[in-house]
């Protein structure tokens, strides 16, 4: 190659590199971190401002809690589509709706409030009739996790002591929030010293009209799996892995939430709505789609993929009205919905679902990606 065109090349890539280079910083999240508030013990609450582009999502560190996701509509115009509240108090006042909340040691019920180990019972506080909802009465989602910034986003770690909840082995749990590529990324760490049980989710209420915006009942659901786990009158999984198939739980083509929730169908009575966990059809541990989920008149959509087995597709069927949130906006029945990307509830007493147990040495590993684009 003659010297003068080396010369030019070299140049080029020079300059290339130098325009590049500059334009990739600017376009990575933006992360930020302020005050939230103390624990009545005076524990200092932080919260992290993740930005990139029109996204903008807010995390706390009481109970990991994604605080707001601010999202574009198909004119740019942008809302924020989770339940919860502007400050921490009310936050801490409400023990039940788990807004936005990383839940754990296991996300959903175990019955009765026992399972058993390595030959050993162990009995967990019941906070749901007789079982155990989302961890215990002091789960992940009312503990105040260490946050620290990392590219993209925000780490959040909490150490469980052994016999946190009942639950055997300290455990570590890590769960990093990232935005990226107009996705809210979540991914999810842990160890322990002891064989356990683990079920770390996500338990986020979407409204893709914006919260406060009315019920949810014309969002559009697609959810690509075949069966599901039916449950009981204590919304406990039967054992059976059920096809949806003719059944208004069948999702395969997008239909309305409204469309068919208030059908004569035993699951719907014992769910009061929806209230189920979706058996996703991929490979454990590949990511897969697990949801998808369009509002007609903002045109926003949500998709979601997770290598987790399951999904619990929740209808806000608890909401009631006595929640007052963001702008003094009243939550009532069904104006928020739920995508938690799980283990089968109730897995520790259910020998033949994908299993829940972590061992010392192994390293519990999830991603949940909520990805955002809009429909014409
Ligand atoms: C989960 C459960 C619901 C309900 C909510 C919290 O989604 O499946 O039954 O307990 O959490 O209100």
């Amino acid at each position: 190659m003659a010297k003068s065109s080396m010369q030019i090349k070299v140049f080029t890539g020079i300059c290339l590199w130098l325009t590049l280079v500059p334009l990739a910083s600017h376009l990575e999240a933006k992360v930020t971190k302020s005050a939230f508030g103390n624990m009545p013990d005076g524990t200092k609450v932080e919260i992290f401002t993740l930005e990139e582009g029109a996204l903008k999502a807010r995390i706390m560190t009481y109970g990991a809690r994604l605080v707001s996701l601010e999202v574009p509509d198909r004119t740019g115009k942008v809302a924020d589509i989770v339940l919860g509240y502007e400050s921490l108090a009310p936050y801490l006042a409400d023990p039940k709706s788990y807004f936005g909340s990383i839940v754990g040691r296991y996300g959903n019920r175990i019955a009765h409030a026992t399972f058993s180990l390595d030959g050993k019972a162990y009995q967990l506080p019941a906070n749901d009739g007789v079982n155990t909802l989302h961890g215990g009465i002091k789960g992940f989602d009312k503990l105040v996790w260490q946050g620290h910034e990392i590219p993209r986003g925000v780490e959040l770690t909490l150490v469980s002591k052994d016999g946190d909840q009942g639950f055997p082995g300290t455990l570590t749990a890590r769960v990093r929030y990232t935005l990226d590529a107009h996705a809210l990324k979540i991914e999810y760490f842990a160890t322990s010293d002891k064989d356990t049980v683990l079920n770390l989710t996500n338990h986020s209420y979407f409204n893709l009209a914006g919260e406060g915006q009315g019920d949810i009942l014309n969002h559009l659901v697609k959810i690509p799996a075949d069966r599901y786990t039916p449950v009981d009158s204590g919304l406990i999984p039967t054992g059976e892995l059920a096809p949806v198939a003719g059944t208004p739980l069948d999702f395969h083509q997008a239909t309305a939430i409204g469309a068919r929730i208030n059908s004569d169908n035993e699951q719907m009575r014992l769910g009061m709505g929806y209230d189920h966990n979706y058996v996703l059809n991929g490979e454990l541990g590949v990511l897969q789609e697990a949801a998808v989920v369009m509002e007609p008149t903002t045109g926003r959509i949500l998709t979601v993929e997770t290598t987790q087995p399951g999904v619990q597709f929740y209808s806000g069927n608890f909401l009631d009205g006595t929640l007052h949130g963001k702008h003094g906006h009243v939550y009532a029945r069904r104006t928020g919905f739920c995508l938690e990307t799980q283990h089968f509830p109730d897995t520790p007493n259910h020998p033949m679902f994908p299993t829940s147990e972590l061992k010392p040495g192994e390293t519990y590993h999830y991603i949940t990606i909520f990805k955002f684009s809009t429909a014409p």
